[in-house]
């Protein structure tokens, strides 16, 4: 491992994700004592304040467990942290250029938690100041663009002043403890590769369900959307590590090829098939854990075609995922917080069994990644007694616990993992351009599809799973969604 950063940048540390992530996975990381002694934290945001003024405004106590906060080491922690204000004059970079001084040798870590559209002028003002040197590394937050061709322009604008192997982007999906498990559960098993492919894998669906609906974020969700929000980035990282070859070693490059290969194997969607491979939706008025919430053209204020649900059918044209189709579906306002992929394997091929009772179930296995975190396999058993007209049949749960408290650890902020690995420079967790790019290309054929064929975003009430449409798409091909 390489000597770690000893500085770090935040650009949008006034922020929303800043305050509620960043701020707290620093302390965190600090308190763990994985941060480098002397550590500096610049934070910078729009508004012009103090150092002191900005490290009151850090309510640390408020976004970390109980247990988590102490004073002493809060107070410690914020004395690392120097404010200085950018709101758009070349000038300002050059004083955080004098805050880094001789630092920058030692390595500079920067972090745009600003809007996209910030993104080029950013890295452009770090180019001119000297702070985009061999010695630093950037780091942004999705969305990179809005299609394939801003995205290019975003990548373009980042590149002419940051080399690729120094560019970051967070899709903080990857920093979540069981995201990782899966490599591991596919790679250090001999047990699943044999069954992981078309041959013994009758589906794969993968479900990203909140119970949050707008959240105040009009002016970023409206005209993007579920389908840009949530599949172009975390469903699709999700996906390709569900469905990669087994990467050489874990090196960066060996890991992001082979996703990178399954994002690209990913069939485009056409004015044709949409109809019959998507749903989009978007949710009226209704309840939420027995609370009455309301629609999303109401939160927003006027009426909208946005959608805050989507439903597809995705299909991998490669030898191993031949014919397997990958349901994915994510929404607002569903009836309760659950991200997880479920494997549905092939039935038998013969039952033995005499058909009374239940019939023989396919096996399953159940990843979940929040808010548990396990994995559970069903499988076929036999109902305990002294049947005379053949074994009766039921169905048991192998149920693994990979949940932190189980291995005696608190859970950490996905953003603690990819702060580090920022700081140390590993780039595996992080999604690379060519990654970004093909997931644009696949996104792009469905937006343009929906578009061309005018495909309405169907209503369905807050607190179900959506709309009726999104349940007929899978249960067309005799499958069902997991709930
Ligand atoms: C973000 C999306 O990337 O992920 C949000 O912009 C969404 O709309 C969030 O709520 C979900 O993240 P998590 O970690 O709560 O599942």
């Amino acid at each position: 491992m390489a000597e770690p950063y000893q500085t770090i940048i935040i650009f949008g540390a006034t922020g929303d994700l800043a305050h509620r992530m960043l701020f707290p996975s620093l302390y965190n990381l600090f308190a763990d004592r994985l941060l480098p002694d002397d550590m500096l934290i610049v934070a910078s945001g729009r508004s012009a304040m103090d150092d002191q003024a900005f490290r009151g405004s850090i309510d640390l106590q408020r976004f970390l467990p109980e247990d988590r906060y102490d004073p002493e080491t809060a107070a410690a922690f914020l004395d690392r942290i120097r404010y200085s204000a950018v709101g758009g004059k070349p000038e300002e970079f050059d004083e955080i250029r004098a805050i880094v001084g001789d630092r920058l040798a030692q390595g500079v870590a920067v972090y745009l938690s600003t809007p996209p559209s910030l993104f080029a002028p950013m890295v452009e003002g770090l180019g001119k100041a000297g702070l985009a040197g061999p010695t630093v590394r950037v780091a942004m937050e999705k969305p990179i663009g809005q299609d394939l061709a801003s995205s290019r322009e975003v990548n373009d604008a980042v590149n002419a002043v940051f080399d690729e192997d120094r560019v970051f982007r967070v899709d903080h999906y990857l920093g979540k403890e069981t995201v990782q498990n899966l490599l591991v559960l596919r790679f250090g098993n001999a047990l699943f590769e044999p069954l992981w492919n078309a041959q013994s894998i009758e589906h794969v669906q993968i479900t990203v369900a909140e119970t949050v609906g707008l959240e105040g974020r009009v002016s970023y969700y409206d005209g993007v959307g579920a389908l840009k929000d949530m599949v172009q980035n975390h469903m699709l990282q999700l996906l390709a590590l569900v469905a990669m070859e087994p990467p050489a070693s874990m090196a960066a490059a060996a890991v992001r090829d082979e996703k990178v290969k399954v994002i690209r194997s990913l069939r485009a969607m056409s004015p044709e098939t949409v109809g019959s491979l998507s749903v989009r939706g978007q949710y009226g008025p209704g309840a939420v854990g027995g609370e009455p919430v309301k629609g999303y053209a109401d939160e927003l204020g006027k009426p909208s075609d946005t959608e805050t649900f989507v439903a597809l059918k995705a299909h991998i044209d490669n030898w191993r995922w031949a014919g397997v189709p990958f349901y994915l579906r994510t929404g607002k306002r569903m009836p309760e917080r659950t991200s997880e992929i479920l494997i549905q394997f092939r039935s038998v091929p013969h039952s033995i069994f005499a058909k009374k009772g239940r019939g023989l179930d396919p096996n399953t296995m159940l990843i979940r990644i929040q808010p548990q975190e396990n994995i559970q396999l069903q499988v076929m058993a036999k109902q305990p007694g002294l049947d005379r007209q053949g074994i009766n049949l039921r169905e048991v749960a192998l149920d693994v616990s990979l949940s932190t408290e189980s291995a005696g650890q608190r859970r950490r902020i996905a953003y603690e993992r990819l702060l580090l690995d920022l700081i140390e420079g590993d780039p595996t967790l992080f999604v690379r351009r060519d990654e970004v790019e093909a997931a644009w290309t696949w996104i792009d054929s469905i937006h343009q599809a929906w578009t061309q064929a005018n495909i309405p975003a169907r209503p369905y009430t807050a607190g179900t799973w959506g709309p009726s449409a999104a349940i007929a798409l899978i249960e067309r091909d005799g499958a069902s969604w997991h709930e």
